[in-house]
């Protein structure tokens, strides 16, 4: 799943910044639930266009001078603030370059747009963006502003959870053609730009990164690769191999987490830490079935936004190898000898 995303993002990044025409740029929307790995996924994503941008650009780039702030920003990613209202986005974005703040609404967002512009950057990143609550007043102002920031030849990407419930598409349709998401144009008088009326619609492509799916085989799959993964990376003295892909294990390592990469590695990790205090130094179900997922320091997420999962309670430990679930031998083939010969 988040490879999927992962190319998609890159894949729209790329095109979009060698697009040397004025106009909207089709943006990205990343939907997922919490912990699910959106603001990795996407950050991952983001950094690998930074270094290719950059090396494409190395030519052109004055050398670094110590104690001055970058002028080459290609990628810019903020975290919206809980409640926010314009001001607060707009600060946030400018807080990436280090600029100062104006005082008013408007100049914030003529700073907005003069720091997005003059540090050339290509993609703005703004995560958590289903901290809006869209019935305030000013939440639609920031909602507006969202969309206009789409005029300034960068390639909006929004990443956020449950997306489509949230109010963001709100005046939005999906245009059965592309299968993309279209806003029709901000009504004159309310913009804040005065370009965007003469704009064209925006466009964005809505992408989910959903848990990992115990139900299908290609699920299973990838569900043992990333265990796999995770395994190669533990360095317990009594771990061995398969510890996490044999057995009753996967499936329980599914039940207890549903699925979230998030949860997935604090279950690990706390079981690891686990089996180390108390010698074990290797992770088994008995063992995890003994450890609680415990999410941290929680103080920078919104409860209210979905940003934090329900962890499945009281998943009971597979029974001590009572059921072998190996499939039987197939005997289609197996030659039970003495058959006699062929009749007649
Ligand atoms: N592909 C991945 N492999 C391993 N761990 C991951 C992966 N993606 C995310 N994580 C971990 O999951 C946790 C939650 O990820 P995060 O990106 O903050 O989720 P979200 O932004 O969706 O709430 C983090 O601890 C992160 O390191
Ligand atoms: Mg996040």
């Amino acid at each position: 799943m988040s490879v999927r995303v992962a190319d998609l993002m890159r894949g729209r990044l790329q095109n979009n910044a060698v697009k040397f025409m004025p106009g909207t740029r089709d943006g990205l929307m990343v939907n997922g639930g919490g912990f699910q790995g959106k603001t990795e996924t996407a950050c991952d994503a983001a950094a690998s266009f930074e270094d290719l941008w950059r090396d494409v650009h190395r030519q052109l780039l004055p050398g670094q001078t110590p104690g001055t702030r970058d002028l080459f920003v290609p990628v810019a990613y903020c975290r919206l603030p809980v409640r926010a209202a314009p001001k607060a986005l707009c600060k946030t974005i400018l807080d990436v370059y280090g600029d100062p703040h104006p005082n008013t609404l408007d100049d914030l967002i003529r700073a907005v747009r003069d720091a997005i512009r003059d540090h050339n950057t290509t993609a703005l990143l703004i995560d958590d963006v289903t901290r809006l609550r869209l019935h305030r007043e000013d939440d639609q102002d920031t909602l507006d502003l969202i969309r206009e920031l789409m005029d300034l030849n960068v390639t909006l990407v929004l990443i956020g959870v449950d997306i489509p419930r949230s109010g963001l598409l709100r005046s939005a349709y999906v245009d059965p053609r592309t299968k993309q998401w279209v806003f029709p144009e901000v009504k004159q008088g309310r913009s804040h730009n005065d370009a965007a009326s003469t704009q064209t619609e925006r466009r964005f492509d809505l992408v989910d990164l959903d848990p990992f799916d115990y139900s299908t085989p290609a699920g299973i799959t990838a569900f043992l690769d990333h265990l796999a993964g995770i395994e190669d990376q533990l360095r317990l003295f009594r771990s061995f191999e398969g510890m996490l892909t044999t057995g009753a294990m996967p499936e329980y390592l599914f039940r207890r987490t549903r699925g979230i990469v998030g949860l997935l590695r604090r279950l690990i990790e706390d079981g690891c830490t686990e089996a180390i205090t108390n010698g074990e130094e290797q992770l088994t179900p008995e063992l995890l079935a003994r450890t609680s997922i415990h999410l941290g320091d929680l103080a920078d997420l919104d409860p209210d936004a979905g940003e934090i999962p329900e962890i499945p309670q009281n998943v009971r430990p597979p029974q001590e190898k009572k059921t072998s679930r190996k499939k039987p031998r197939n005997t289609v083939f197996d030659d039970h000898g003495e058959r006699p010969a062929a009749d007649g």
